[in-house]
């Protein structure tokens, strides 16, 4: 996902989707739209069948269920992680803080070189733990939805911790601190 500049997101938007515009128009048209809704900004952990640590940036997390304790995301079929995640055991989704957007670009870089450039350990499983972050879960993969060119990975929360401090935001294609209260 692209990080478009600054002064495109201060401006009024007028986007809207109709049978009239190609499929290239139409799909850009409910990106952006879609990028009306604000959310906080993940990174999930996992290990691949060798036992590498894999992990991409995800802004589709949420919660599902308090009881069973539920939470999902969605990962595109084309990532170069989507065998590791929808095979994985165990995951870890990580909220990031509001000064952790470099770990978001790291980690949204495809096929770079991830956990040479951050503190992490070996959490419960082996899954790979990054370390300070605003929230983890550590879930086990509960099951996989067929969600259209991606995948609904449905999380049963294990083990679950919170440091707080203020959250990263992401809203229409770009990082956003959290408004004053
Ligand atoms: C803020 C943000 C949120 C993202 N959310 C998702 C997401 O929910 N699902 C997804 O598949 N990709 C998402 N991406 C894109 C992936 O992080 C990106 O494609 C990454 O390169 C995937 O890593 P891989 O191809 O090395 O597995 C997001 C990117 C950014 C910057």
């Amino acid at each position: 996902m692209t990080v478009p500049s600054n002064s495109a997101a201060q401006a009024s938007i007028d986007h809207s989707g109709s049978s009239e515009q190609s499929p290239v128009e139409r799909s850009r048209a409910l990106r952006d739209t879609l990028g009306q809704f604000a959310t906080g900004v993940t990174v999930v952990t996992t290990l691949d069948a060798s036992g590498k640590p894999v992990g991409m940036t995800v802004n589709s997390f949420n919660s599902v269920s308090l009881d069973p304790a539920l939470i999902l995301w969605s990962i595109d079929r084309g990532s170069l992680g989507y065998a590791a995640f929808t095979q994985c055991e165990r995951f870890v989704v990580h909220v990031l803080k509001g000064d952790q957007q470099h770990v978001s670009n790291l980690f949204a870089g495809r096929g770079a070189d991830k956990f040479g450039q951050v503190k992490w350990h070996a959490g419960p499983g082996n899954v790979p733990q990054l370390d300070d972050c605003a929230a983890l879960f550590h879930c086990r993969r509960a099951q996989n939805i067929d969600g259209g060119d991606h995948t609904i990975l449905l999380g049963e929360v294990l083990e679950f911790s919170a440091s707080g401090g203020e959250p990263l935001i992401f809203h229409r294609g770009r990082y956003r601190a959290l408004a004053g209260e």
